[in-house]
């Protein structure tokens, strides 16, 4: 079964539109039994999309961010534990906009994944190069070693990893992909990092996804190949139409 992430990141600017644009996942959910689909919206909105995931709908919520202390003198910031009664199960970690526009540095990305599975909660762990044909494999072991220092092969059976070249998200590329072959040459280099961290048996079923301007058009691209997971969406999911499209092919895949 396959995993569309929708990461809809500082959008939609109303509760309304958000409530709007749930409603359609839930939906898409209950025609798509065969697809998960993970929503995560902007965190004032989780309270509302959970009264709404309640009635009905395979949808899972996930959060954006948190903050890896569970409470105190942390002007600005939400805890794994405030959020987790909104039902949430997964969280995106290591996102490039954190990374780089909000200065997240690998030590901090770190302490929230022990956290998430801690708590029993989802990491999705985002890692890719930043710059286009500067793919390395040194930079995946760099961000992986990083990101899971201290993580416990027995903790690691929630985990998510998605590989999503910073260059390849649609606001900086102008809605242009990876190619398949690319990003399928960089799930199997994950995969072979992950065996060597871990071992051979963990890392075949650690869930590895692509992202960076998925759309309609490329999903089955990336998504027809058995190793690579599903993927995270971010512009795309933000659009009825082109999303319920996206989630159509990728059913039937
Ligand atoms: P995009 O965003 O699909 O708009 O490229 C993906 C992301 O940033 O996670």
């Amino acid at each position: 079964m396959k995993i569309i992430v929708a990461n809809w990141k500082m959008n939609p600017t109303t509760l309304r539109e958000a409530n709007d644009l749930f409603h359609f996942y839930v939906d898409q959910s209950l025609r798509h039994l065969n697809i998960n689909i993970v929503a995560c919206p902007p965190v004032l909105y989780l309270e509302e999309l959970a009264k709404l995931k309640k009635e009905g709908g395979q949808v899972a919520l996930g959060a954006q961010d948190f903050f890896w202390e569970e409470t105190g003198a942390f002007t600005g910031q939400v805890s794994l534990s405030m959020l987790k009664p909104f039902g949430i199960e997964y969280a995106l970690l290591g996102h490039s906009e954190k990374r780089y526009i909000a200065g997240e540095t690998d030590e901090m990305i770190n302490k929230k994944l022990l956290v998430a599975l801690k708590q029993n909660i989802k990491p999705i762990l985002l890692i890719g190069e930043k710059d286009k044909g500067d793919y390395r494999q040194d930079i995946l072991i760099d961000q992986l070693s990083r990101d899971l220092a201290g993580v416990e092969a027995g903790q690691i059976s929630n985990l998510l990893v998605c590989y999503e070249p910073v260059w390849a998200i649609s606001s900086n590329s102008g809605g242009v992909s990876d190619t398949p072959e690319n990003a399928l040459e960089a799930v199997v280099s994950i995969r072979e990092i992950l065996a060597k961290m871990f071992s051979q048996e963990i890392a075949q079923d650690i869930p590895i996804l692509y992202g960076g301007s998925v759309n309609s058009q490329n999903v089955a691209s990336f998504l027809g190949h058995p190793e690579i997971a599903g993927a995270v969406v971010g512009s795309a999911s933000l659009q009825a139409e082109e999303f319920g499209k996206l989630l159509e092919i990728g059913a039937s895949l």
